[in-house]
């Protein structure tokens, strides 16, 4: 099988790119680097089952061109940081919503009929059903980076109706683990290295959030991919707990052996989309049979470990 993996540059692309040559695949990236680090496919580099396309999703011809001869999409590549939104409305429009139909559309040039996509459990904004299943009342959208994804989500559901397309849409909590390079442990570990007496915390640091280790997600996307077969899967990836950011603090903060004054901007929310509480209900694969490896709090101190011994990460 020959994979094509937008966005394989990324924190979660490198990983997956990896794991698909590892289990023999045959592995096309394509990405325009814009968040994604050269050093992240220098162990991929060295397969001849590896190729790397420099493009942009953006650009139909180019990426309609790369795309042939693939059987498989993992369609990664997007603006995935959701804090910045309203800065730039246009970007997640852009960068997610077109980005996708320009997946789609270049897949349906190719005759190429199976795509994997994550999706994000802000699309379920502030919804007061938690833990959050699928099928949860069709949420409000707090976030332009959940509205877009959403929208995504509804591209892609429309193909697969129309064209006969088959998609695993998958929701994820937050991930996080090695080559991680946006998010509350980059952010916190970044802060404590300038100024290690004082943190500052966006929000009132009870915001509660769950968290999922790299490698268990991967395993949970092929376990998926293995085993719901119908036209449109839609799954939560998740972990059956959660934590407080205070909670996270004091796990980075005992591990960096420091004890920092914490200022806090104050507030429910960290910034405006933030959903103060996200918990999804992963029930409908857990009784599939995938379970992840890592908690929460193992998968933030590996997190914490990485950047760590990869300080070069902090830089780019
Ligand atoms: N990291 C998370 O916690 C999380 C949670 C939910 C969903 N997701 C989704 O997972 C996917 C991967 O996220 P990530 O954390 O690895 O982000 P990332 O920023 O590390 O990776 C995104 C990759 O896409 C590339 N890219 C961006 N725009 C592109 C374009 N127009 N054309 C070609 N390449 C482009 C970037 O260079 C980068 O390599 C995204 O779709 C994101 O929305 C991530």
């Amino acid at each position: 099988m020959r994979y094509f993996v937008t966005g394989g540059a990324g924190f979660i692309g490198s990983n997956l790119v990896d794991r698909l040559l590892a289990n023999g695949q045959e592995v096309v990236v394509y990405d325009n680097f814009n968040t994604g680090l050269e050093e992240f496919l220098a162990e991929a580099g060295k397969s001849p089952k590896f190729s790397l396309i420099k493009g942009d999703n953006l650009n139909l011809i180019a990426l309609t061109k790369a795309m042939k001869g693939s059987d498989f999409i993992f369609h990664l590549a997007a603006n995935a940081d959701v804090r910045f939104g309203i800065e730039h409305p246009e970007k997640d429009l852009q960068q997610n919503t077109i980005a996708t139909f320009n997946v789609l559309e270049a897949m349906r040039s190719n005759g190429i009929k199976k795509v994997a996509f994550p999706s994000t459990g802000s699309i379920y904004g502030e919804t007061k059903i938690i833990p959050t299943p699928e099928n949860a009342p069709f949420p409000t959208q707090t976030s332009l980076y959940g509205a877009s994804k959403l929208a995504c989500e509804g591209l892609i559901e429309a193909y697969c109706e129309g064209f006969g397309f088959q998609a695993w849409i998958f929701r994820f909590v937050s991930i996080l683990g090695e080559r991680y390079t946006h998010g509350h442990v980059f952010d916190f570990y970044k802060k404590l290295l300038e100024n290690p007496g004082e943190l500052l915390i966006l929000g009132n640091g009870c915001q509660k959030k769950s968290y999922l280790y790299i490698q268990d997600c991967l395993d949970a996307m092929f376990f998926s991919i293995d085993k719901f077969k119908d036209s449109v899967n839609i799954l939560n990836l998740g972990i059956d707990e959660y934590c407080q950011v205070n909670e996270s603090i004091a796990w980075i903060t005992t591990c960096l052996g420091l004890n920092p004054k914490l200022k806090y901007t104050g507030g429910e929310r960290g910034w405006i989309g933030d959903n103060p509480f996200i918990f999804l209900d992963t029930a409908k694969i857990n009784n599939a049979g995938w379970k992840p490896k890592l908690s929460i709090k193992e998968g933030i101190i590996r997190t914490l470990e990485y950047l760590m011994e990869n300080k070069w990460v902090l830089e780019k």
